[in-house]
């Protein structure tokens, strides 16, 4: 009997050592190291039978003008959201992962999506949930028909049995973790094995050009849990996410083969599944009967929508020690630089200040185009004194407490008036506006200072 081989993996990052080691030299992790079974690739499980597939039959290297051309169409699903991120339409044979934390609605989502595809056959894997389980979930979310076929097994030897069987156009593999193939001998949710199974289902999915979705569990830190090859092995990666206590839900793409990673989708958790947020501003802007301080609306561009945030903040004595600063939704070095601007450039005494930052709706932005907004709500918290409900910021905030120009300024300028805002705040140094288009009032200030007398005089 052949001897049993086994090597030690890193679980952060996949590295592979013969020995145990204690300090991965890949990614600098501590005690990451596990001994995993492995075994030789000649028990591969997956096999395609090559000669029913005409494309993998030249081997050799061709001249590029030589390869055909085969654009067999993207699949458009009925979800704009998803067609966007997706750079439009899911790509025949691309192997999609879809990451995020548990409980966001990775399986709402696939699920949802895969019973509006009624124009193709689907196969959903479920090693996460019963067929009934999944049955109630569905009831929930809409219609039955008998386009979608539900798999609740976890072995990819069965899964590719059925698959050669049923020929679907789409597979769903929910999730990642809990499957598990006969070549390696680790656990699922083990790195060896979602290596393996990723694999097997990326060669599935070039060879028979059946598009197939992944869900991949997300680790506390936002890693998708198991090796950084799982996202080198993938097309395309979509990562879902919100805070949990909200209803929004963001769908971003953080590398695609196919389309732009600029783009997003949003969703809204309802009762009946998610429903996709077409205008996300109006939802963001929530209508107030008082006006408050410390509340400014920041013109931001999110993937290539512009979209207008309120931003809140809270400046106060601080009663204990060390100030504290605190940003929900917003980087909080970003912040730290705002308020030393503030302090340096805007003569504001807000080192001894505790200071808070909160993006409505738990969204989280990186736009920074978001600073002139931040720093307005800033202004009005600490000299307590509102602004008024009908202006948006878009700009971005530099060291020496200039206002620096940001990209697609006439997107958001055009997106606040269409809102019906009266006053926009721009940087000086965004030129060739043309300004006669809008009803709004476009006010361009060079510096933060400016900013500040122009507010309150
Ligand atoms: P789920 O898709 O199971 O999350 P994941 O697969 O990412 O772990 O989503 C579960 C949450 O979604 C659960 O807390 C309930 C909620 N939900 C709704 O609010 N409405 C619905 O129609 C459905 C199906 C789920
Ligand atoms: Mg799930």
């Amino acid at each position: 009997m052949a001897k049993t081989k086994t090597t030690y993996i890193c679980q952060n990052c996949g590295a592979t050592s013969a020995k145990w080691i204690g300090k991965c030299p890949a990614c600098n992790e501590w005690n990451t190291y596990v001994e995993e079974v492995i075994e030789a690739p000649s028990k591969r499980a997956y096999t395609w039978d090559k000669t029913t597939d005409k494309k993998v039959s030249s081997k050799s290297p061709i001249p590029l003008s030589q390869v055909e051309e085969e654009d067999r169409g993207r699949i458009v699903c009925p979800d704009n959201e998803l067609n966007r991120v997706l750079g439009g339409g899911i790509v025949p044979g691309s192997l999609v992962l879809v990451g995020g934390e548990p409980g966001i609605g990775k399986s709402t989502l696939m699920l949802q999506i895969a019973m509006r595809l009624r124009s193709i056959n689907i196969l959903y894997v479920s090693g996460e949930e019963s067929s009934n389980q999944i049955r109630m979930r569905a009831s929930r979310i809409g219609d039955l028909s008998d386009h979608l076929l539900i798999f609740t097994d976890t072995s990819s030897q069965e899964i590719f049995k059925h698959a050669k069987q049923i020929q679907p156009d789409l597979v769903i593999i929910d999730s990642i973790q809990t499957l598990h193939s006969n070549a390696v001998e680790s656990t699922p949710g083990s790195v060896s094995q979602i290596r393996e199974c990723t694999g097997e289902l990326q060669r599935f999915a070039k060879e028979s050009n059946t598009p197939v979705f992944i869900i991949g569990h997300i680790t506390k830190d936002g890693q998708i849990a198991g090796p950084k090859v799982l996202e080198h092995m993938v097309d395309t990666v979509l990562q879902f996410e919100g805070d949990r206590n909200y209803t929004y839900r963001i769908l971003r793409t953080t590398k695609n083969r196919f389309g732009s990673t600029a783009e997003l989708g949003i969703y809204e958790m309802s009762g009946s599944g998610l429903r996709e947020v077409a205008n996300p501003s109006e939802l963001l802007i929530p209508q107030r009967e008082e006006i408050l301080s410390g509340i400014a609306v920041a013109a931001t561009v999110e993937g290539l929508r512009p979209m207008l945030i309120e931003v809140q903040a809270l400046v106060g004595p601080a009663f204990y020690g060390t100030p504290q600063r605190s940003a929900t939704g917003f980087d909080t070095r970003r912040l730290n630089m705002l308020l030393a601007v503030l302090e340096k450039r805007g003569g504001m005494q807000i080192g001894s200040k505790d200071v808070f930052i909160n993006i409505a709706g738990g969204i989280r932005v990186d736009d920074p185009a978001t600073d002139l907004a931040i720093i307005a709500a800033l202004i009005s918290s600490y000299e307590d004194a509102s602004l008024d409900p009908d202006i948006a910021f878009a700009g971005e905030v530099g060291l020496s407490g200039e206002v620096r120009a940001v990209s697609k300024v006439d997107q958001r300028i055009a997106e606040a008036d269409k809102l019906g805002f009266k006053q926009i705040f721009v940087s000086k140094y965004n030129h060739k506006l043309n300004l006669d288009k809008y009803k709004i009032e476009v006010v361009q200030v060079a510096r933060v200072q400016d900013l500040y007398r122009k507010l309150f005089g």
